[in-house]
């Protein structure tokens, strides 16, 4: 079975084909940062409007570059949510037009579904169960993964998502827009030593994460320091730093706490924020000190793709689940909520229109 992988759900425009005797035949990819970039942060109506453009032109290079033809297609897979609703409408319209035309099944997947199964698509993959810490601009979760769609929410954000802390932070330190990379590349020069920002909510027992605090923390300090001796860039480069420091911090207590707690050996680290490389260094040393081992998808699929969905599509339409012919796409979509493919007891949100 062929199917390809469709992801609009926020600024990145992204297409591939997954095969599922032969693997990963190919993937393509347009961000739309420039598009963003003078706004300083996505501006949805921008966003879908470059959807549209972009991809079935990027479709079209990928098919031309892997040497295939739309006909060579057995299924259609898009992400149906959680993301921007007028972004996710355009992914789905396409998929749902091309699988229409072909007379192929399509299906609606959930965008953190496909980060979850992302290091599936590399040569040494974890086998299930396994503990997988989603960090992206939208969410932070923790997730026991039994197998496909099994999915238990452990622990999530209750405020702002680890990416959205990373990029509101960058903006308040004048860095452009996307926040995550250029943050992590100041605090590469920052000295470690020199600020302490807090590692919130580890105190207490639970595996729930707070990260606006970090913004409010990281404004005063910089004051305080512009106060001592003048706005610098040391200044800024030892706040990124120090903030990055307590994200990785936190983020290493609480998966060490979930390992312990959930008995699971293997983590798996996927989502923007996972391309970090100070985290995937720190969570690397915390699986290992726990006698097990971290997994993570390469870099580029770390961060948005079509691999991912076409992978999580695949899987999907292999059991035999396809969505109804209302399976559109929805804004706000519970992981919790998911079945393994073909069945399974828990509810298929995906039937379900946004309110
Ligand atoms: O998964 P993703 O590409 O899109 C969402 O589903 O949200 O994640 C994007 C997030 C952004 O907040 C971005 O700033 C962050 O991932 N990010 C990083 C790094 N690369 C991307 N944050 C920290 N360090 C990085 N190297
Ligand atoms: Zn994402």
């Amino acid at each position: 079975m062929r199917v390809l992988g469709i992801e609009t759900s926020c600024d990145e425009t992204a297409v591939a084909v997954y095969d599922l005797e032969r693997g990963l035949l190919g993937h393509a990819l347009y961000s739309q940062v420039e598009v963003h970039a003078a706004y300083g942060g996505v501006v949805p109506e921008l966003a879908s409007r470059d959807h549209i453009r972009k991809t079935l032109p990027l479709a079209r290079e990928l098919f031309d570059r892997a040497g295939l033809s739309v006909s060579d297609l057995d299924g259609v897979a898009y992400t149906a949510g959680p993301g921007l609703i007028g972004a996710l409408l355009v992914g789905a319209s396409i998929a749902r037009g091309l699988a229409w035309a072909l007379g192929v099944p399509v299906v609606g997947v959930h965008h953190m579904e496909g980060h979850l199964l992302a290091p599936m698509l590399e040569p040494d993959p974890p086998a299930f169960p396994f503990l997988a810490l989603l960090v992206s601009g939208g969410h932070t979760l923790l997730v026991q993964v039994r197998g496909v769609g099994r999915y238990r929410v452990l622990g999530e954000s209750v405020d702002d998502a680890v990416g959205e802390a990373f990029d509101k932070t960058a903006k308040l330190l004048g860095l452009p827009y996307p926040g995550g990379p250029q943050l992590a590349r100041l605090a590469e020069g920052g000295d470690p030593a020199r600020f302490r920002f807090p590692r919130p909510m580890t105190d207490r027992p639970g595996l729930d994460f707070s990260f606006s605090g970090l913004k409010t923390f990281a404004v005063n300090t910089l004051r305080d320091a512009g106060r001592d001796a003048g706005d610098t860039p040391r200044n800024r480069a030892d706040i990124a730093r120090a903030f990055e420091e307590a994200v990785v911090d936190t983020l290493a207590i609480k998966c060490r706490r979930a390992l312990r707690q959930s008995g699971l050996e293997r983590l798996v680290v996927s989502g923007g924020v996972g391309a970090n490389r100070r985290l995937r260094g720190r969570l690397a040393e915390v699986a290992e000190a726990e006698g097990g081992r971290a997994y993570f998808p390469r870099l580029e699929f770390c961060t948005d793709n079509g691999a991912m969905i076409a992978y999580a599509g695949a899987q999907r339409l292999a059991g035999g689940r396809h969505g109804t012919p209302q399976a559109i796409a929805t804004a706000r979509w519970s992981l919790d909520s998911l079945a393994p493919p073909g069945g399974g007891s828990a509810p298929a949100r995906d039937d379900e229109p946004e309110p």
